[in-house]
């Protein structure tokens, strides 16, 4: 009874896992980022102090921070960084009032210290990748009406959905199948996509600065335990050579 409980509660669990990952239409797309590759992190974040701090803030992090995880001098941070007044003292944050947010776009554009945790990386390249123009303006696959305008169209270009008028059950239902682009960006499908992954392994590194150094400590941690294995193996040898005889 029990098991059958148990069993129940784990295809539940799995069945509603599956339900939330399929979105509207397909799938999250892999961002692929790699949250270790210094000049990926660097042009993701020079793209995002340029398209997206406007309206979005990283309240925990600061400027100063920047120089040694991503391999620039202060200098640079000041020059390509942090614009206007700021010093590297300060904490990334956008300009744009809460309140005004609020009214501007209906919705404060959230803080995004952490939303490569809270959303996942595959979500947010996703995300940025999915708006479309209807008659009444942008609108995503992937968070439907979003009171965020699509910031990177100029790169990007413009897309329109591809629609399939189905009847399930009886009912008729017409779904969005495909993204096409219909006017060209600035930059080829694959250079965007390649940008968006910029962007978002800056924002990986945002949720989690602590991994660089892990990733630098853990090295030389699993170095001390293969040398340390290799004494404790000699030690054995040398404590067991006579006892054997
Ligand atoms: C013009 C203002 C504006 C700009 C510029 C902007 N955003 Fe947004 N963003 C918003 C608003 C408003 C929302 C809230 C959308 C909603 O919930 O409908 C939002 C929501 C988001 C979300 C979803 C957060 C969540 O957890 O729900 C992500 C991710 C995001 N923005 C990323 C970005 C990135 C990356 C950039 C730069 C490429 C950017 N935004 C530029 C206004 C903006």
């Amino acid at each position: 009874m029990i098991y059958r409980n148990l069993l129940c509660g784990l295809a539940l669990l799995l069945g509603s896992g599956l339900v939330m990952a399929a979105g509207k239409y397909g799938n999250l797309d892999q961002a692929g980022s790699n949250v270790f590759d210094r000049a990926s992190l660097q042009r993701g974040a020079a793209l995002f102090v340029n398209y997206c701090m406007g309206c979005h803030s990283m309240q925990f992090m600061r400027y100063q921070r920047l120089t040694d995880d991503l391999g620039l001098s202060e200098e640079e941070v000041l020059e390509f960084l942090a614009f206007g007044d700021q010093d590297l003292s300060n904490y990334m944050k956008s300009a744009m009032r809460y309140e005004d947010g609020e009214a501007w776009f209906g919705k404060a554009p959230p803080d995004l210290s952490l939303t490569a945790r809270s959303r996942s990386p595959d979500w947010i390249y996703t995300f940025l990748r999915s708006y479309y123009l209807t008659e009444d303006g942008w609108n995503n696959t992937v968070l439907e009406n979003p009171a965020m305008p699509h910031v990177l169209w100029d790169l990007q270009g413009v897309q329109r959905a591809i629609t399939e008028t189905r009847e399930v059950n009886g009912e008729v239902r017409t779904e969005i199948i495909s993204l096409e682009l219909d006017r060209a960006g600035a930059l080829s499908a694959a250079e965007f996509d390649g940008a968006v992954r910029d962007i978002v392994a800056f924002m990986e590194y945002v949720a989690e600065p602590a991994i660089l150094v892990r990733q630098r400590i853990g090295i030389w941690v699993m170095l001390f335990l293969a040398l340390f294995t290799f004494l404790s193996y000699l030690l054995y040898q040398e404590f067991w050579k006579d006892v054997k005889k």
